[in-house]
């Protein structure tokens, strides 16, 4: 296979759903190897075995990002299957939306901020050593539109875990940027808009909300998954050789306004 990012090794957490699923098909589709982790096994097990049907290459790791051993463990396997790691897209992500319902506000916040920013902050711990070795890689982080401005109304009572650890991977992202410059490893973030995937089900469902959610957006659509899967390539890539330290919306013009 010829692409994009031809033999490079990436290492995609949350890979069996939404955007993490859609850069898997994408990046194999452009060449790379992949590693394939995400909490939960079910989605991926048929997602792997298509992309080596279609003469892709790619295995699966059943890991819980807020663990620092199995970050460490994931990372590893990865680099001992490939002998070396490339890219690292942290794609693992909760919303306090679809916490417990019996947990209270300091529960959800640390739930979502363990995943979403503790979560990618571990990875990267990990890739990085590895990277090193190999003089270089690149790190996506999927953060948010709602790490750039503040949620939409109604959708936070100010101390909504989510828009906080966006925010967080933002900063995350330069502070790391800065730091690993000289050793050739770029790190930039994805600041999406509203998409369509199962995190926003719930919103997308309710029609008032989701007509709603469409107006905030002035190309007056949400976006799709192939749309972020598209600028994780293009992060990914030689194409952003001199490309780190950015927070890209993809996002319809959200940020704009
Ligand atoms: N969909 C959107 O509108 C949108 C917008 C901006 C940013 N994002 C971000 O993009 C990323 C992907 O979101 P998505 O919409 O594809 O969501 P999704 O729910 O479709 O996929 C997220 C995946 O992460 C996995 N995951 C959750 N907790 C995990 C853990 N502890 N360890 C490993 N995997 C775990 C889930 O099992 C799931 O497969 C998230 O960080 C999300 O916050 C999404």
């Amino acid at each position: 296979m010829t692409g994009r990012i031809n033999n490079k090794v990436a290492l995609i957490t949350g890979a069996g759903s939404g955007i993490g699923k859609s850069c898997s098909v994408l990046f194999a589709k452009h060449g790379a190897k992949l590693s394939l982790a995400d909490v939960k096994n079910d989605s991926m097990i048929e997602l792997s075995k298509k992309i080596n049907s279609e003469g892709g290459e790619s295995f699966i790791s059943n890991a819980d990002v807020t663990s620092n051993d199995e970050c460490k463990s994931l990372v590893e396997k990865t680099y001992e299957k490939y002998g070396r790691l490339d890219i690292l897209i942290n794609s693992a992500g909760v919303t306090p939306r679809y916490a417990p319902k019996d947990w209270d506000f300091e529960k959800k916040w640390d739930w979502v901020i363990d995943v979403n920013l503790k979560g990618s902050m571990m990875m990267s711990y990990h890739a990085i050593k590895k990277m090193k070795l190999n003089n270089g890689g690149s790190i996506i982080n999927l953060a948010s539109i709602i790490g750039l401005v503040g949620y939409a109304q109604g959708l936070s009572d100010g101390f909504n875990p989510y828009p906080h650890s966006k925010g967080g991977i933002v900063q995350m992202t330069r502070d790391m940027a800065v730091a690993f410059g000289k050793s050739g490893i770029r790190v930039n973030s994805l600041c999406p808009g509203f998409t369509y995937t199962p995190l926003t089900k719930t919103l997308t469902d309710d029609s008032d909300e989701h007509q709603r959610l469409i107006s905030l957006h002035p190309m007056g659509r949400l976006g799709e998954v192939e749309e972020i899967a598209k600028a994780a390539l293009f992060l990914a890539s030689d194409d952003a050789s001199f490309i780190t330290g950015i927070n890209m919306p993809v996002d319809g013009g959200y940020t704009a306004q």
